[in-house]
Formats: structure tokens, sequence, C-alpha cells
């Protein structure tokens, strides 16, 4: 029995029925599924216009067809070559200048004319003082065939990356040089 006193009884909410619960995930799965797809849509291909030519290659690792093997000789040879370059949305091509040669063993060599002091650029056998070098005009820095420094320079000159292929040299990045500290 009931008394007077009790409380009356309080029926809580009604949890939402199953049925309606999922059609509304499916509503807002659907509504942000597609909202996300549209997005992506026209982001995707905005931001890799964007983003593309910071992250395109610069040449870094590229080859270049610069000589043929039977003009190479022991004494060293000016080749100028063109290489193409992008750096951000900036496309250029710099103009670029190896000294070639091979050793006794036909192995080809090619030195960077940059000189190691302050960046001039030496040039083979142009200084009559010092006959078969390389001699740079600025501040008379001198290197060997080698490219290893007698004078002024604290370094030795660079030298290309060299591939040979079907009879012509290529040419990649400039590295340290190897070999002029082979040189007694
Ligand atoms: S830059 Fe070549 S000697 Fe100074």
């Amino acid at each position: 029995m009931s008394s007077y006193n009790e409380e009356p009884e309080v029926n809580p909410p009604k949890p939402p029925s199953r049925k309606e619960m999922s059609r509304r995930q499916f509503l807002t799965y659907t509504l942000g599924g597609a909202t996300a797809f549209m997005g992506a849509g026209v982001l995707l291909p905005m931001t890799r216009f964007a983003v593309d030519p910071i992250l395109h290659k610069r040449g870094e690792g590229d080859f270049i067809k610069v000589a043929e093997v039977s003009q190479i000789t022991d004494v060293p040879q000016e080749f100028n070559f063109e290489l193409k370059q992008q750096d951000g949305w900036y496309a250029s091509t710099a103009t670029l200048t190896a000294w070639i040669r091979k050793d006794e063993g036909g192995n080809i060599y090619a030195l960077s004319p940059i000189c190691k002091h302050l960046g001039c650029t030496v040039g083979w056998n142009n200084d009559k003082a010092f006959p078969d070098e390389y001699h740079c005009p600025c501040h008379g820095a001198r290197y060997t065939k080698l490219g290893k420094q007698l004078a002024v320079a604290a370094k030795p000159l660079d030298q290309y990356k060299t591939k040979i292929e079907g009879g012509w040299v290529y040419l990649g990045d400039i590295v340290p040089n190897t070999e002029a500290n082979k040189e007694a």
C-alpha cells in the first residue's frame, strides 16, 4: 500500500533508442566524410602546387655530358657546360667550368676552377713564372696538376664526380679533392 507522504515516482528520461542514435550517427558521419573529402580535393592540389618546387631536386646527384673521352689528354683542358637549376620557383642556367685530364692509367679527373682562397677562377699554365701549374690571378695562389695547393690557398681545388659512359665524360656534384693529397 502506498501512503500520501510517499514521493511521486519520477520516471527517468528514456535513453534514445538504438534506431535514433544510429540515424544521427549516420548523418554525422556522412556529412563529415563528404566535407573532408571535398576539402581534401581542394587542398591537396593547392598544397602540392605550393610545395612542389621546394621539394624538387635542384640538380643534385645529376650527371651532365661534358666531353668525349677521346678528347682528354694528360694535360688539363678547360671545358664549359651548362647546369639547369631550380631554386623554389626560380629556374636558371649556370655555366660551369671544369679542367679535365687523365692520368697515366687512363683515369679521368675533373677539377673545379674555383680558387680555395677567396673564390676567384684559376687557370692552367697561365703564369710563365710557374709553368704547368694552376694559378689564381687574384692573390697568386698556385696548385699542382692534381689540384694540391702550393701557395696562398689552404686547401686543394675541389673536384667533380665523374662518370664515363658510351665514350663520354659526365660530370656530377663538386666534392672535396681526394687525389691531391696523394702527391708527395
Ligand atoms: S682568390 Fe685566388 S688567390 Fe685569392
